[in-house]
């Protein structure tokens, strides 16, 4: 077992060339010539080319409409809504910058850090979506009362602690080798890191992009346009992190086979199905009084969704009569435009669908890497 090197400015005896996500040995140079996971470039790359702000988006119609035009059911999903995923994307940001420092390769580090940018943008954009139209009642609603709902709660709580347990274990490793005596890479610091990051995979992959439909629906009923644009910036990006941590999982699995095991392959399909009932259970509960999507479609949605995050982590699809994305309409409300004219919905092929890592697993026994 190797000694853990992580964030270090520069190491003289180590080579350009990193030799593992955790664990493993890095001069700290970034040459990205000489990189152990060339598609780490196009990533950076990619996410780079996604750079937006909340300004562009205009929110002047929205704050009318959302007074005006939503019913009062509405409004109070669209605080839930709002309040629950900056609760995510609070998350998010810690989580990154914590595992940031815990990388061993360099390349990688620098995705983290585009990835915990994106989040601190994400957090900034649900203030700006929030504080423009929602009066001081409202605002409680959406950042204070959302921490109580005992469904939402209860879904977050089956990430939470693994979450926290993994950003424990990365922290004593960090400040360990930070003070110059570096604790040993063991089985314990890599099962946990992959139930945290299979935890993280749940909250980039199904509870956000889950909640961003509610957004679509009033969309689709020809409400807050502008506001379905700025969560599209949102989903975009999200996609792109759901899609990076199925990648990093595939790289814990072929670098460290120890956690290759059927165990583990149903520890995170089990897990996985979990989520995706607490998802059904907290989404039943607050669309039960809304007219613009059916809670039978969500849930499908929801299942779909399950589908593209196990298979972007080379696993088993658990919901099979759910590969396809049934209500089109997700596809076309919930897609990013950088069209000039601002009120216009364009289609464009579900980003999900596109660049999903499409797998056929052969045997079902072990992580297809
Ligand atoms: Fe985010
Ligand atoms: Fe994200």
């Amino acid at each position: 077992m190797s000694k853990l090197q992580p964030f270090r400015v520069y190491n003289p005896e180590h080579p350009n060339l990193p030799t593992k996500i955790f664990g493993g040995k890095a001069s700290g140079i970034r040459d990205y010539d000489n990189i152990k996971y060339p598609i780490l470039l196009q990533y950076n790359k990619d996410l780079f080319g996604e750079y937006w702000i909340e300004d562009e988006v205009k929110l002047g119609k929205d704050i009318e409409e959302y007074k005006n035009k939503l019913t009062e059911s509405e409004r109070k999903v669209f605080n839930y809504v709002t309040g629950s995923l900056n609760w995510l994307d609070s998350i998010a940001s810690d989580f990154n910058a914590v595992l940031l420092l815990a990388t061993s390769d360099p390349s990688l580090r620098s995705v983290i850090a585009l990835i915990l940018s994106f989040e601190v943008l994400h957090n900034r954009s649900y203030q700006y979506l929030t504080s423009t139209m929602l009066n001081d009642l409202e605002k409680k609603e959406a950042f204070e009362k959302v921490r109580h709902l005992p469904l939402l709660v209860e879904r977050n709580n089956l990430i939470i602690p693994k979450i926290d347990k993994m950003i424990k274990v990365f922290a004593e490793y960090i400040l360990s080798s930070m003070l110059g005596k570096p604790k040993e890479i063991d089985d314990y610091f890599l099962q946990t890191a992959f139930e945290g990051i299979i935890a993280y995979q749940a909250l980039e992959g199904l509870f956000f992009s889950g909640g961003f439909v509610y957004f679509h629906s009033l969309a689709r009923d020809n409400k807050m346009l502008e506001s379905n644009s700025l969560i599209n910036m949102i989903k975009t990006d999200e996609n792109q992190h759901s899609e990076i941590f199925g990648l990093i999982v595939q790289m814990l699995m072929s670098e460290f086979p120890q956690l290759n095991t059927q165990e583990n392959m149903d520890y995170a399909m089990n897990f996985f199905r979990q989520c995706v009932e607490a998802e059904k259970k907290w989404s039943a509960w607050l669309f039960k009084d809304i007219d613009t999507l059916s809670i039978k479609e969500y849930h499908d949605y929801v299942e779909y969704l399950a589908n593209l995050l196990c298979r972007n982590a080379g696993m088993n699809e658990p919901y099979p009569e759910n590969k396809e994305l049934k209500s089109r309409w997700i596809a076309t409300y919930g897609s990013k435009k950088r069209s000039k004219d601002k009120d216009q919905i364009v289609s464009r092929t579900d980003f999900l669908q596109a660049n999903s890592i499409n797998y056929t697993h052969e045997g079902g026994e072990d992580f297809d890497l």
